[in-house]
């Protein structure tokens, strides 16, 4: 069993996006034995919130659900949690000052190291302030990108 932790700022949008792709990925290769998956924020502004009703209704038109309610981000993560994947160079930050075990350090990276089609940024961009058009790109980045965690952390175990 693999432990999987999704961070973004306010655990609304993106991270439980990614949560909620990776739980349908996994639902659908039958993989679900093999993976506990969660998410958090590196912020408390949305504490016990469920996802951003936006991202919901995107995500639903996908077929993906996104059970969560968010919650903080705390130093017990590194603990409990295998991989850590974050959504921007702000959230690596926020994480990585938490602790400064190497071996904490090392679970942390970028969602986006796993895209192959990054452009330019290996930042998920953050949707909250824009349109929906940034609801669908979001998804859009996480489909790949989850599809190319999973298919790399499944050779692991
Ligand atoms: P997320 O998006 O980090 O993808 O959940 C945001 C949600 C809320 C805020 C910022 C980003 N906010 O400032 O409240």
């Amino acid at each position: 069993m693999q432990n999987i932790l999704f961070v973004c700022l306010g655990n609304i949008c993106r991270s439980p996006a990614a949560e909620g792709v990776f739980l349908s990925k996994i639902k659908e290769k039958g993989l679900e034995n093999e993976f506990r998956v969660d998410s958090a924020g590196t912020s408390a502004y949305h504490i016990g919130e469920p996802a951003d009703h936006r991202m919901g209704r995107a995500a639903s038109r996908r077929g993906i659900t996104l059970p969560s309610r968010a919650r903080q981000f705390k130093r017990e993560d590194f603990d409990q949690f295998d991989h850590i994947l974050v959504m921007d160079h702000d959230n690596f930050e926020d994480v990585s000052r938490l602790t400064d075990d190497p071996e904490k350090l090392k679970k942390v990276r970028m969602l986006r190291e796993y895209d192959d089609d990054t452009g330019r940024t290996l930042s998920v961009p953050d949707p909250y302030f824009g349109g929906a058009d940034g609801f669908e790109e979001v998804l859009d980045i996480l489909d790949h990108s989850v599809e190319n965690l999973i298919e790399s952390l499944r050779h692991q175990s």
